[in-house]
C-alpha cells in the first residue's frame, strides 16, 4: 500500500497538503465546544450537496410540474420523504450551526488581526447561504414560495430610478413566473453551490495561513519548541479528528431526531402555507420569511418608508463586514474583556433572537413597536463596540451616550404623534437600559475594568 501511495505522491501531491493541513497542522490545544461548529457546517454542506443531487433527479423546475414533482419525491419515490426532508431540515441546521459559529467568533474576537479576511470570507459565505436558500425556498412552487419571493423581488423596486426595472431583470417576468423559477432553479443548483465551495477553500486556506484563535485569545505560534512546533498546539490529527467525529456523532443524533419527529419544525422550518400550491391570484393572509431571514424582515418592517427599511436591512447585514474594524480593542477573548462587553454582547444576541421571533409574527402595534427599538439596539451595540473598545473619558462617555440617546428620542418626537404615547415612551426603556449601562456606568462602577491576558493558554 505504502508503495502505491509513494507512486501516486511523486506525480500527484497528496501527502504534503495532507500533512500540512491535517496531520501536521497544529491546532490550539484548548479548543472547547464552539470549535465544533466549523466542521459540522462542512458536514451539513456535504449533507445539502447529496440531498439537493438526488433532489434534483426527480424535481422537475417548471411552474406548471413543480409543486407536483416535490408531492411525487414525498409519495412515491422510494425514501424521497427521507431526502426531501433531509434538504428542508438540512437548511435550517445550516443556519442554526452558522450563527453558532459566528457567535464563537463573535465572543473570542475571532474576526481580529490577523484573522480579518478569514471573517470577511466567512461574511461573503454567509450572503451566499442567505441567497441560497432565498432561491432553494421557490423551488417548491408552494404559497409561501411564491409570495415570500414576490415580497423579496419587490423590495428592488424600492430602489430610487432603476429599483423597478432590476426587479423586473432578476425575476425575468414583470411578476415572480416560470422564468423566474427556471434561474433561481439554475442558481440554486450549480452558480451559488460553486461560489459556496470556492469561498469555503478561501476561509480555509485563509484559517491555516495565520492559525485558529481560540478561547483564551493566545497566539500560539509565538511560543515553539525546539522542532519548531507551538508549546500550546497539539496536531490535528488525531486530537480533532477525533473531537470532530464525536460533534458529528451527537449533531446527527437532534438532525434525525428532528428530521424523523418534526421534519417541518413546528411550521419554522417548511412554512405550513408551503404546502398548498402558489396561486398568483390569493395572497396568503400573513407572509413572513423562514426563521433564519427574520431578524434581517423586522429591521426593514422596522422603517416605514420602503427604500429606507431596504438600506437599513442591508446596513444590518453589511455592518457585519466590518467588525475587525468596529472592535478596536487588542484583547479578543471576552474572558479578559470587561464585564460591560459580555453584557453588551448577551443583550444584543436576545435582541437579535427576539428581533427574529418578531418577524415571524404577526404586525401589532406592539410587535411594530418592539421591532423598532430592538432595531435601535441592533445599530447601537455596533456604536457602543466602536466607542467603548478604547480607553475614553467621563467627558466623551457622556457625549456618545447623549448623542444616541437624542438622535433615538428626536425619532421618538417625530413619529409619536400618530402612536399610542403610552406604548411609545415606555418601550424606550429597551434601547434606553443598554446605552445606559455600556455608556453611562463605566463612569461610576469598574465595571469595564479588563483582566490580564495569559501568555499561555489555560485549560
Ligand atoms: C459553509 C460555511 C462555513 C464553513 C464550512 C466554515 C468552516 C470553518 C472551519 C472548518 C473553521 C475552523 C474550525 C473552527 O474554528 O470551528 C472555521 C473557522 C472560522 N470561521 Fe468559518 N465556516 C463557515 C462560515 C463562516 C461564517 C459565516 C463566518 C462569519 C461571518 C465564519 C467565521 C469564521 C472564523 C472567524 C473562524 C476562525 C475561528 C477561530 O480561529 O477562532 N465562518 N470555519
Amino acid at each position: 500500500m505504502n508503495k502505491v501511495l509513494a507512486w501516486v505522491d511523486q506525480r500527484l501531491p497528496i501527502i504534503k497538503p495532507l500533512e500540512e493541513h491535517l496531520t501536521k497542522y497544529y491546532a490550539p490545544k484548548n479548543f472547547n465546544f464552539w470549535y465544533y461548529f466549523g466542521s459540522l457546517a462542512m458536514l451539513v454542506l456535504v449533507i445539502q450537496i447529496v440531498s439537493g443531487i438526488f433532489l434534483t433527479m426527480h424535481y422537475k423546475p417548471d411552474a406548471a410540474t413543480a409543486f407536483a414533482s416535490v408531492e411525487y419525491i414525498m409519495r412515491e419515490v422510494p425514501g424521497g420523504w427521507f431526502i426531501r426532508y433531509m434538504h428542508s431540515t438540512g437548511a435550517s441546521a445550516f443556519f442554526i450551526v452558522i450563527y453558532l459559529h459566528m457567535f464563537r467568533g463573535l465572543i473570542y474576537g475571532s474576526y481580529k488581526t490577523p484573522r480579518e479576511l478569514i471573517w470577511i470570507f466567512g461574511m461573503f459565505i454567509y450572503l451566499a447561504l442567505m441567497a441560497e436558500a432565498f432561491m432553494g425556498y421557490l423551488l417548491p412552487w408552494g404559497q409561501m414560495s411564491y409570495w415570500g419571493a414576490q415580497v423579496i423581488v419587490n423590495l428592488f423596486g424600492a430602489i430610487p430610478g432603476i429599483g423597478p426595472d432590476l426587479a423586473v431583470w432578476v425575476r425575468g417576468d414583470f411578476v415572480v413566473s416560470d422564468a423566474t423559477l427556471n434561474r433561481f432553479f439554475a442558481l440554486h443548483v450549480i452558480a451559488v453551490p460553486l461560489a459556496l465551495i470556492g469561498l469555503i477553500l478561501l476561509h480555509i486556506m485563509a484559517l491555516h495561513q495565520v492559525g485558529s484563535n481560540n478561547p483564551d485569545g493566545v497566539e500560539i505560534k509565538k511560543l515553539k519548541d525546539e522542532n519548531g512546533n507551538p508549546v500550546d498546539g497539539i496536531p490535528f490529527h488525531p486530537y480533532y479528528t477525533v473531537k470532530d467525529v464525536m460533534g458529528v456523532a451527537v449533531f446527527l443524533i437532534f438532525f434525525f431526531a428532528i428530521l424523523f419527529f418534526a421534519p417541518e419544525g413546528g411550521g419554522y422550518f417548511i412554512e405550513h402555507a408551503n404546502f398548498v400550491p402558489a396561486n398568483p391570484l390569493q395572497t396568503p393572509e400573513h407572509i413572513a420569511p423562514v426563521w433564519y431571514f427574520t431578524p434581517f424582515y423586522t429591521v426593514l418592517r422596522a422603517v416605514p418608508d420602503p427604500f429606507l427599511g431596504v438600506l437599513a436591512m442591508g446596513a444590518a447585514v453589511v455592518i457585519l463586514f466590518f467588525l475587525p474594524w468596529i472592535d478596536r480593542n487588542p484583547i479578543k477573548s471576552w474572558r479578559y474583556r470587561s464585564k460591560l462587553h459580555t453584557f453588551s454582547i448577551l443583550y444584543f444576541v436576545a435582541a437579535f433572537i427576539w428581533l427574529g421571533y418578531l418577524g415571524i409574527e404577526p404586525v401589532t402595534e406592539f410587535n411594530s413597536e418592539m421591532g423598532l427599538r430592538l432595531t435601535e439596539v441592533y445599530f447601537a451595540f455596533f456604536v457602543v463596540m466602536w466607542f467603548s473598545s478604547k480607553k475614553r473619558s467621563a467627558a466623551t462617555s457622556l457625549i456618545v451616550f447623549a448623542v444616541v440617546m437624542g438622535l433615538i428620542v428626536a425619532w421618538d418626537l417625530m413619529r409619536v404623534g400618530s402612536l399610542n404615547p403610552s406604548m411609545v415612551w415606555p418601550a424606550l426603556a429597551v434601547p434606553g437600559v443598554y446605552l445606559v449601562v455600556t455608556l453611562l456606568f463605566p463612569i461610576f462602577t469598574n465595571w469595564d475594568a479588563e483582566k490580564e491576558v495569559p501568555q499561555r493558554v489555560t485549560g
